[in-house]
Protein backbone atom coordinates (compact mmCIF):
# COMPACT_ATOMS: atom_id res chain seq x y z
CA UNK A 1 0.00 0.00 0.00
CA UNK A 2 1.04 3.25 -0.97
CA UNK A 3 1.55 6.21 1.55
CA UNK A 4 -1.22 9.40 0.81
CA UNK A 5 0.73 12.22 2.76
CA UNK A 6 4.66 12.31 2.90
CA UNK A 7 5.16 12.50 6.87
CA UNK A 8 6.43 15.41 8.66
CA UNK A 9 8.19 14.37 11.52
CA UNK A 10 10.80 11.85 12.45
CA UNK A 11 8.23 10.28 14.84
CA UNK A 12 5.86 9.34 12.04
CA UNK A 13 8.58 8.05 9.82
CA UNK A 14 9.29 6.13 12.84
CA UNK A 15 6.12 5.15 13.24
CA UNK A 16 4.77 4.03 9.21
CA UNK A 17 8.75 2.67 9.61
CA UNK A 18 7.58 0.26 12.41
CA UNK A 19 4.06 -0.89 10.77
CA UNK A 20 5.78 -1.19 7.48
CA UNK A 21 8.89 -4.13 8.71
CA UNK A 22 7.79 -7.06 6.99
CA UNK A 23 9.75 -8.96 9.51
CA UNK A 24 7.16 -10.10 12.39
CA UNK A 25 5.61 -6.59 12.57
CA UNK A 26 2.63 -7.74 14.30
CA UNK A 27 4.39 -9.19 17.23
CA UNK A 28 7.53 -7.70 18.92
CA UNK A 29 8.45 -4.77 16.75
CA UNK A 30 6.94 -2.33 18.86
CA UNK A 31 9.34 -3.30 21.67
CA UNK A 32 12.39 -3.05 19.81
CA UNK A 33 14.88 -0.97 20.56
CA UNK A 34 16.24 1.29 18.14
CA UNK A 35 19.58 1.67 18.31
CA UNK A 36 21.45 4.97 17.16
CA UNK A 37 25.12 4.63 18.27
CA UNK A 38 27.62 1.93 19.12
CA UNK A 39 31.03 2.46 20.84
CA UNK A 40 33.00 -0.85 21.98
CA UNK A 41 30.80 -3.02 24.68
CA UNK A 42 27.99 -0.01 24.45
CA UNK A 43 25.37 0.69 22.36
CA UNK A 44 23.11 3.86 22.69
CA UNK A 45 19.12 3.99 21.49
CA UNK A 46 17.59 6.64 20.13
CA UNK A 47 16.35 8.47 23.06
CA UNK A 48 20.07 8.59 24.49
CA UNK A 49 19.92 5.79 26.92
CA UNK A 50 23.07 3.62 26.66
CA UNK A 51 23.49 -0.16 27.56
CA UNK A 52 26.31 -2.60 27.75
CA UNK A 53 25.67 -5.14 25.15
CA UNK A 54 26.45 -8.52 26.11
CA UNK A 55 24.89 -9.47 22.84
CA UNK A 56 28.03 -8.06 20.37
CA UNK A 57 24.94 -8.07 17.91
CA UNK A 58 24.44 -11.31 17.16
CA UNK A 59 27.86 -12.01 18.67
CA UNK A 60 29.32 -10.40 15.61
CA UNK A 61 31.35 -7.08 17.25
CA UNK A 62 34.26 -9.54 18.37
CA UNK A 63 36.32 -6.24 17.97
CA UNK A 64 34.22 -4.05 19.64
CA UNK A 65 31.51 -1.74 17.93
CA UNK A 66 32.65 0.96 15.51
CA UNK A 67 36.56 0.28 16.05
CA UNK A 68 38.51 3.42 14.90
CA UNK A 69 40.77 1.40 12.77
CA UNK A 70 37.78 -0.34 10.90
CA UNK A 71 36.16 2.48 10.61
CA UNK A 72 38.86 4.35 9.15
CA UNK A 73 39.83 1.33 6.91
CA UNK A 74 36.06 1.19 5.65
CA UNK A 75 35.99 5.36 4.62
CA UNK A 76 39.64 4.72 3.09
CA UNK A 77 38.13 1.41 0.88
CA UNK A 78 35.14 3.67 0.62
CA UNK A 79 36.88 6.22 -1.06
CA UNK A 80 38.95 3.95 -3.60
CA UNK A 81 36.07 1.46 -4.89
CA UNK A 82 32.90 -0.06 -3.40
CA UNK A 83 31.91 -2.87 -5.74
CA UNK A 84 33.43 -5.30 -8.47
CA UNK A 85 31.40 -8.49 -9.62
CA UNK A 86 33.24 -11.42 -8.65
CA UNK A 87 34.95 -11.55 -12.24
CA UNK A 88 37.08 -8.79 -11.02
CA UNK A 89 39.79 -8.84 -8.06
CA UNK A 90 40.19 -6.16 -5.97
CA UNK A 91 43.83 -5.08 -4.01
CA UNK A 92 41.73 -5.90 -0.78
CA UNK A 93 39.88 -8.90 -1.70
CA UNK A 94 43.37 -10.41 -2.38
CA UNK A 95 45.11 -8.83 0.93
CA UNK A 96 42.45 -10.15 2.87
CA UNK A 97 42.61 -13.33 1.21
CA UNK A 98 46.66 -13.61 2.10
CA UNK A 99 46.29 -12.52 5.28
CA UNK A 100 43.48 -15.15 6.27
CA UNK A 101 45.64 -17.95 4.88
CA UNK A 102 48.64 -17.27 7.38
CA UNK A 103 46.24 -18.39 10.40
CA UNK A 104 43.68 -21.11 9.12
CA UNK A 105 43.83 -24.20 10.40
CA UNK A 106 46.23 -26.78 8.47
CA UNK A 107 45.62 -27.11 4.82
CA UNK A 108 42.20 -25.06 4.78
CA UNK A 109 44.24 -22.61 2.05
CA UNK A 110 41.32 -21.89 -0.23
CA UNK A 111 39.29 -19.01 0.52
CA UNK A 112 35.57 -17.74 -0.87
CA UNK A 113 33.62 -15.29 0.49
CA UNK A 114 29.49 -14.15 0.84
CA UNK A 115 28.27 -11.64 2.96
CA UNK A 116 25.90 -13.57 5.37
CA UNK A 117 26.53 -17.15 7.13
CA UNK A 118 23.42 -18.90 5.87
CA UNK A 119 25.33 -18.11 2.47
CA UNK A 120 28.73 -19.35 3.77
CA UNK A 121 26.87 -22.67 4.87
CA UNK A 122 25.57 -23.32 0.99
CA UNK A 123 28.35 -22.77 -0.03
CA UNK A 124 30.34 -25.14 2.15
CA UNK A 125 27.53 -27.37 0.63
CA UNK A 126 28.01 -26.61 -2.79
CA UNK A 127 31.51 -27.79 -2.53
CA UNK A 128 31.42 -30.70 -0.74
CA UNK A 129 28.62 -32.16 -3.33
CA UNK A 130 31.22 -30.50 -6.04
CA UNK A 131 33.92 -32.91 -4.24
CA UNK A 132 31.56 -36.08 -4.00
CA UNK A 133 29.79 -36.37 -7.18
CA UNK A 134 27.01 -39.18 -7.35
CA UNK A 135 26.44 -38.43 -3.50
CA UNK A 136 23.16 -37.37 -2.28
CA UNK A 137 22.71 -37.07 1.37
CA UNK A 138 23.93 -34.79 3.76
CA UNK A 139 24.07 -35.44 8.10
CA UNK A 140 23.90 -32.85 10.20
CA UNK A 141 22.97 -33.06 13.93
CA UNK A 142 19.78 -32.96 15.88
CA UNK A 143 20.13 -29.75 17.45
CA UNK A 144 22.29 -27.69 14.80
CA UNK A 145 21.91 -24.41 13.10
CA UNK A 146 23.35 -23.57 10.24
CA UNK A 147 21.20 -20.25 8.78
CA UNK A 148 17.65 -18.97 7.66
CA UNK A 149 18.13 -19.37 4.04
CA UNK A 150 15.54 -22.59 2.39
CA UNK A 151 18.35 -24.86 2.47
CA UNK A 152 20.08 -23.51 5.90
CA UNK A 153 16.98 -23.98 7.64
CA UNK A 154 16.23 -27.15 6.51
CA UNK A 155 19.80 -28.32 7.72
CA UNK A 156 18.80 -26.68 11.31
CA UNK A 157 16.71 -27.68 14.17
CA UNK A 158 13.47 -29.21 13.21
CA UNK A 159 12.01 -25.22 12.82
CA UNK A 160 8.59 -25.47 14.57
CA UNK A 161 5.77 -25.13 11.79
CA UNK A 162 8.07 -24.56 8.78
CA UNK A 163 6.28 -23.31 5.88
CA UNK A 164 9.14 -23.57 3.89
CA UNK A 165 8.96 -27.81 4.37
CA UNK A 166 7.90 -27.94 0.53
CA UNK A 167 10.36 -26.74 -1.28
CA UNK A 168 13.11 -27.54 1.36
CA UNK A 169 15.92 -29.98 0.90
CA UNK A 170 15.66 -33.11 3.23
CA UNK A 171 18.65 -33.56 5.42
CA UNK A 172 19.39 -36.63 7.80
CA UNK A 173 19.74 -35.71 11.15
CA UNK A 174 21.41 -37.66 13.85
CA UNK A 175 21.53 -37.31 17.68
CA UNK A 176 24.99 -36.02 19.44
CA UNK A 177 25.99 -36.19 23.12
CA UNK A 178 24.84 -33.42 25.10
CA UNK A 179 26.85 -33.16 28.27
CA UNK A 180 24.09 -31.22 30.28
CA UNK A 181 21.35 -34.01 29.38
CA UNK A 182 23.25 -36.96 28.72
CA UNK A 183 20.76 -39.88 27.07
CA UNK A 184 19.49 -42.38 29.85
CA UNK A 185 21.80 -41.02 32.72
CA UNK A 186 25.05 -42.51 30.47
CA UNK A 187 27.91 -40.09 31.40
CA UNK A 188 29.46 -37.84 28.31
CA UNK A 189 31.89 -40.25 27.16
CA UNK A 190 29.57 -43.19 26.79
CA UNK A 191 27.07 -40.97 25.26
CA UNK A 192 29.50 -39.86 22.72
CA UNK A 193 30.41 -43.61 21.56
CA UNK A 194 26.98 -44.15 21.58
CA UNK A 195 26.41 -41.15 19.33
CA UNK A 196 29.24 -41.91 17.17
CA UNK A 197 27.62 -45.17 16.77
CA UNK A 198 24.72 -44.50 15.86
CA UNK A 199 25.95 -42.18 13.21
CA UNK A 200 28.14 -44.62 11.69
CA UNK A 201 24.95 -46.80 11.37
CA UNK A 202 23.12 -44.47 10.00
CA UNK A 203 25.88 -43.93 7.11
CA UNK A 204 26.03 -47.45 6.45
CA UNK A 205 22.22 -48.27 6.58
CA UNK A 206 20.46 -45.34 7.54
CA UNK A 207 20.24 -43.80 4.00
CA UNK A 208 20.18 -44.91 0.32
CA UNK A 209 22.58 -43.93 -1.46
CA UNK A 210 26.24 -42.16 -0.53
CA UNK A 211 27.12 -39.35 2.19
CA UNK A 212 28.72 -36.48 0.63
CA UNK A 213 29.59 -34.65 3.98
CA UNK A 214 28.53 -34.31 7.55
CA UNK A 215 27.91 -30.80 8.55
CA UNK A 216 28.27 -29.63 12.51
CA UNK A 217 28.90 -26.52 14.46
CA UNK A 218 31.99 -27.17 16.79
CA UNK A 219 30.25 -25.78 19.42
CA UNK A 220 26.22 -25.87 18.97
CA UNK A 221 25.07 -22.18 19.34
CA UNK A 222 21.51 -21.08 18.66
CA UNK A 223 20.22 -24.71 19.15
CA UNK A 224 20.97 -24.82 22.78
CA UNK A 225 24.60 -23.95 23.31
CA UNK A 226 25.63 -26.98 23.59
CA UNK A 227 29.39 -27.57 24.22
CA UNK A 228 30.41 -31.10 22.11
CA UNK A 229 32.93 -33.24 24.13
CA UNK A 230 36.36 -33.24 22.25
CA UNK A 231 35.75 -37.70 22.04
CA UNK A 232 32.93 -36.75 19.54
CA UNK A 233 34.97 -34.77 17.10
CA UNK A 234 37.81 -36.67 16.99
CA UNK A 235 35.40 -39.76 16.34
CA UNK A 236 33.66 -37.74 13.91
CA UNK A 237 36.59 -36.96 12.32
CA UNK A 238 37.81 -40.28 11.85
CA UNK A 239 34.81 -41.67 10.99
CA UNK A 240 34.94 -38.96 7.46
CA UNK A 241 38.38 -40.27 6.96
CA UNK A 242 37.02 -43.77 6.97
CA UNK A 243 34.23 -42.89 4.82
CA UNK A 244 35.60 -40.84 2.46
CA UNK A 245 32.73 -38.25 3.85
CA UNK A 246 33.89 -34.21 3.67
CA UNK A 247 33.48 -32.92 7.15
CA UNK A 248 32.16 -29.18 7.82
CA UNK A 249 32.70 -27.18 10.39
CA UNK A 250 30.15 -24.57 10.90
CA UNK A 251 32.70 -22.11 12.40
CA UNK A 252 30.50 -19.19 11.95
CA UNK A 253 29.75 -18.00 15.75
CA UNK A 254 33.09 -19.40 16.54
CA UNK A 255 35.46 -18.09 14.56
CA UNK A 256 37.47 -15.06 14.87
CA UNK A 257 38.34 -15.54 18.72
CA UNK A 258 35.43 -16.29 20.36
CA UNK A 259 36.27 -19.26 22.11
CA UNK A 260 39.34 -17.81 23.23
CA UNK A 261 41.36 -19.46 20.68
CA UNK A 262 41.37 -18.49 16.95
CA UNK A 263 39.29 -21.14 15.66
CA UNK A 264 37.35 -23.79 17.75
CA UNK A 265 39.52 -26.01 15.43
CA UNK A 266 42.56 -24.96 17.01
CA UNK A 267 40.78 -25.11 20.51
CA UNK A 268 39.63 -28.53 19.91
CA UNK A 269 43.00 -29.24 17.54
CA UNK A 270 40.30 -30.59 15.07
CA UNK A 271 40.73 -30.27 11.04
CA UNK A 272 37.96 -30.43 9.57
CA UNK A 273 37.96 -30.15 5.54
CA UNK A 274 35.62 -27.16 4.91
CA UNK A 275 35.10 -24.76 7.67
CA UNK A 276 32.60 -21.15 7.57
CA UNK A 277 33.10 -18.17 8.88
CA UNK A 278 30.95 -14.75 9.44
CA UNK A 279 30.23 -12.79 11.92
CA UNK A 280 33.00 -11.68 13.97
CA UNK A 281 35.44 -11.24 10.64
CA UNK A 282 33.64 -7.78 9.90
CA UNK A 283 33.78 -5.57 12.56
CA UNK A 284 29.96 -4.98 11.98
CA UNK A 285 30.35 -5.09 8.14
CA UNK A 286 28.74 -7.85 6.47
CA UNK A 287 31.36 -10.71 5.50
CA UNK A 288 31.34 -14.69 5.43
CA UNK A 289 32.46 -17.57 3.91
CA UNK A 290 34.55 -20.64 3.48
CA UNK A 291 38.18 -21.68 4.23
CA UNK A 292 38.67 -25.05 2.23
CA UNK A 293 41.03 -27.77 2.10
CA UNK A 294 43.84 -27.18 -0.53
CA UNK A 295 43.09 -31.76 -1.09
CA UNK A 296 39.37 -29.88 -2.96
CA UNK A 297 38.91 -28.90 -6.29
CA UNK A 298 37.04 -25.25 -6.22
CA UNK A 299 34.78 -23.93 -8.25
CA UNK A 300 34.01 -23.48 -11.85
CA UNK A 301 32.53 -20.70 -13.54
CA UNK A 302 29.18 -20.07 -12.65
CA UNK A 303 28.71 -22.49 -10.16
CA UNK A 304 28.97 -19.70 -7.20
CA UNK A 305 29.09 -16.07 -7.73
CA UNK A 306 27.37 -13.47 -5.88
CA UNK A 307 26.51 -9.55 -7.09
CA UNK A 308 28.33 -8.25 -4.03
CA UNK A 309 29.76 -11.34 -2.29
CA UNK A 310 33.41 -9.76 -2.46
CA UNK A 311 32.06 -6.24 -1.08
CA UNK A 312 35.27 -4.01 -0.53
CA UNK A 313 34.34 -2.35 2.07
CA UNK A 314 33.57 -5.08 4.11
CA UNK A 315 36.80 -6.49 3.36
CA UNK A 316 38.71 -3.45 4.31
CA UNK A 317 37.17 -3.45 7.30
CA UNK A 318 38.22 -7.35 7.72
CA UNK A 319 41.70 -6.83 7.21
CA UNK A 320 41.95 -4.14 9.80
CA UNK A 321 39.48 -6.35 12.09
CA UNK A 322 41.83 -9.60 11.77
CA UNK A 323 44.97 -6.95 12.62
CA UNK A 324 43.47 -5.92 15.38
CA UNK A 325 42.35 -9.22 17.10
CA UNK A 326 45.72 -10.03 16.54
CA UNK A 327 47.65 -6.89 17.80
CA UNK A 328 45.65 -6.24 20.49
CA UNK A 329 45.61 -10.22 21.74
CA UNK A 330 42.02 -10.20 21.94
CA UNK A 331 42.03 -14.41 21.72
CA UNK A 332 43.77 -14.14 25.30
CA UNK A 333 41.51 -11.59 26.51
CA UNK A 334 38.39 -13.60 25.50
CA UNK A 335 39.92 -16.88 27.50
CA UNK A 336 41.14 -14.85 30.72
CA UNK A 337 37.06 -12.69 30.71
CA UNK A 338 35.82 -16.25 29.92
CA UNK A 339 37.45 -18.29 32.95
CA UNK A 340 36.36 -15.01 35.63
CA UNK A 341 32.49 -14.74 34.07
CA UNK A 342 32.19 -18.37 34.48
CA UNK A 343 34.25 -18.70 37.98
CA UNK A 344 31.84 -15.90 38.89
CA UNK A 345 28.50 -17.32 37.36
CA UNK A 346 29.97 -20.79 39.20
CA UNK A 347 29.78 -19.03 42.33
CA UNK A 348 26.66 -17.24 41.87
CA UNK A 349 24.74 -20.39 41.05
CA UNK A 350 25.17 -20.68 44.49
CA UNK A 351 23.12 -19.10 45.48
CA UNK A 352 20.32 -18.24 42.52
CA UNK A 353 19.02 -21.94 42.32
CA UNK A 354 17.59 -20.68 38.93
CA UNK A 355 20.99 -21.80 37.40
CA UNK A 356 20.96 -24.57 36.26
CA UNK A 357 23.84 -25.10 34.39
CA UNK A 358 27.10 -22.46 33.15
CA UNK A 359 28.90 -22.73 29.92
CA UNK A 360 31.81 -21.88 28.32
CA UNK A 361 34.81 -21.49 26.53
CA UNK A 362 35.87 -18.21 25.91
CA UNK A 363 33.35 -15.40 25.58
CA UNK A 364 30.79 -18.30 24.49
CA UNK A 365 29.53 -17.88 27.55
CA UNK A 366 25.87 -18.23 28.55
CA UNK A 367 23.97 -19.72 31.63
CA UNK A 368 20.70 -22.28 31.28
CA UNK A 369 18.01 -21.20 33.26
CA UNK A 370 15.64 -24.23 35.17
CA UNK A 371 12.58 -24.27 37.74
CA UNK A 372 14.18 -27.44 39.35
CA UNK A 373 17.69 -28.58 39.03
CA UNK A 374 17.01 -32.20 39.40
CA UNK A 375 14.09 -32.33 36.26
CA UNK A 376 16.16 -29.39 34.75
CA UNK A 377 12.66 -28.38 33.15
CA UNK A 378 13.41 -25.21 30.84
CA UNK A 379 12.78 -22.05 33.08
CA UNK A 380 11.55 -19.77 30.42
CA UNK A 381 9.43 -17.08 31.33
CA UNK A 382 12.16 -16.28 33.97
CA UNK A 383 14.85 -16.08 31.24
CA UNK A 384 12.36 -13.45 29.59
CA UNK A 385 12.20 -11.39 32.48
CA UNK A 386 16.44 -12.07 32.75
CA UNK A 387 16.51 -9.94 29.10
CA UNK A 388 13.38 -7.47 30.26
CA UNK A 389 15.02 -6.63 33.83
CA UNK A 390 18.73 -6.03 32.55
CA UNK A 391 17.32 -3.81 29.35
CA UNK A 392 15.48 -1.67 32.71
CA UNK A 393 18.76 -1.95 34.43
CA UNK A 394 20.97 -1.01 31.28
CA UNK A 395 22.67 -4.77 30.05
CA UNK A 396 21.60 -6.00 26.94
CA UNK A 397 21.77 -10.17 27.48
CA UNK A 398 21.39 -12.24 24.97
CA UNK A 399 18.12 -14.28 25.13
CA UNK A 400 17.82 -17.14 22.73
CA UNK A 401 14.04 -17.21 21.06
CA UNK A 402 15.00 -20.04 18.55
CA UNK A 403 12.74 -22.82 18.51
CA UNK A 404 11.25 -23.00 22.32
CA UNK A 405 14.72 -23.00 23.87
CA UNK A 406 14.23 -20.19 25.13
CA UNK A 407 15.61 -20.56 28.63
CA UNK A 408 19.85 -19.73 28.10
CA UNK A 409 21.56 -16.27 29.14
CA UNK A 410 24.08 -15.22 27.28
CA UNK A 411 26.79 -13.47 27.60
CA UNK A 412 28.84 -12.66 24.42
CA UNK A 413 30.44 -8.75 24.70
CA UNK A 414 32.82 -8.49 22.45
CA UNK A 415 36.13 -9.46 22.83
CA UNK A 416 38.02 -6.62 23.93
CA UNK A 417 35.18 -6.20 26.58
CA UNK A 418 36.82 -4.76 29.92
CA UNK A 419 36.92 -6.84 33.49
CA UNK A 420 34.88 -3.97 34.74
CA UNK A 421 32.08 -4.07 32.39
CA UNK A 422 32.01 -7.99 32.79
CA UNK A 423 32.07 -7.28 36.50
CA UNK A 424 29.31 -4.77 36.28
CA UNK A 425 26.95 -6.79 33.46
CA UNK A 426 27.51 -9.98 36.36
CA UNK A 427 26.09 -7.59 39.32
CA UNK A 428 23.55 -6.66 37.13
CA UNK A 429 22.55 -10.17 36.21
CA UNK A 430 22.58 -11.14 40.25
CA UNK A 431 20.36 -8.16 41.09
CA UNK A 432 18.23 -9.42 38.42
CA UNK A 433 17.95 -13.21 39.11
CA UNK A 434 17.42 -12.09 42.53
CA UNK A 435 14.30 -10.31 42.02
CA UNK A 436 12.55 -12.87 39.65
CA UNK A 437 13.39 -15.15 41.82
CA UNK A 438 11.71 -13.20 44.83
CA UNK A 439 9.22 -13.08 42.51
CA UNK A 440 8.67 -16.71 42.28
CA UNK A 441 9.05 -16.45 38.31
CA UNK A 442 10.54 -19.30 36.44
C1 LIG B 1 26.48 -21.53 13.40
C2 LIG B 1 25.76 -20.56 12.51
N1 LIG B 1 25.68 -20.83 11.20
C3 LIG B 1 25.05 -19.99 10.35
C4 LIG B 1 24.45 -18.84 10.81
C5 LIG B 1 23.73 -17.94 9.84
O1 LIG B 1 24.42 -16.74 9.68
P1 LIG B 1 23.68 -15.47 9.05
O2 LIG B 1 22.64 -15.06 10.03
O3 LIG B 1 24.79 -14.46 8.87
O4 LIG B 1 23.11 -15.90 7.75
C6 LIG B 1 24.50 -18.53 12.17
C7 LIG B 1 23.84 -17.33 12.70
O5 LIG B 1 23.53 -17.19 13.86
C8 LIG B 1 25.17 -19.42 13.05
O6 LIG B 1 25.23 -19.19 14.36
Amino acid sequence: MSLTAAPTKDTEYTEIGKKSLIHDPRSGNDNKITLARARGSRVWDDQGQEYLDFTSQAWSNNLGANDPRVVEAAIAQLREITHARPNFNTAVLLELTAKLREITPGDLNRIGYCLHGSLAVEMAIKLAFKNKPGANNLIVLQDAYHGRSITTMAASWPHPNNPFLAISPRFTRVPHPDPYRPRLGMDIEAESKLCLHLLEETITKGVDGSVAAIMLEPIMGNGGHIVLPVSFHKGVRDICNRHGIVLIWDEIQSCFGRTGAMFAADYYGIQPDIMTFGKGIGGGFPLAGIFASDKLNGFDAGEDALTFGQFPVAMAAAVATVDAIISDKLCDNARRLGEYATERLLEMAKHRKLIGHVRGPGLFVSIELVKDRASKEPACKAAEEVYRRGVQKGVLFGDSRYAGLGNLIKLKPPLDCTIADMSTALDVLDEVLASIEADNIA
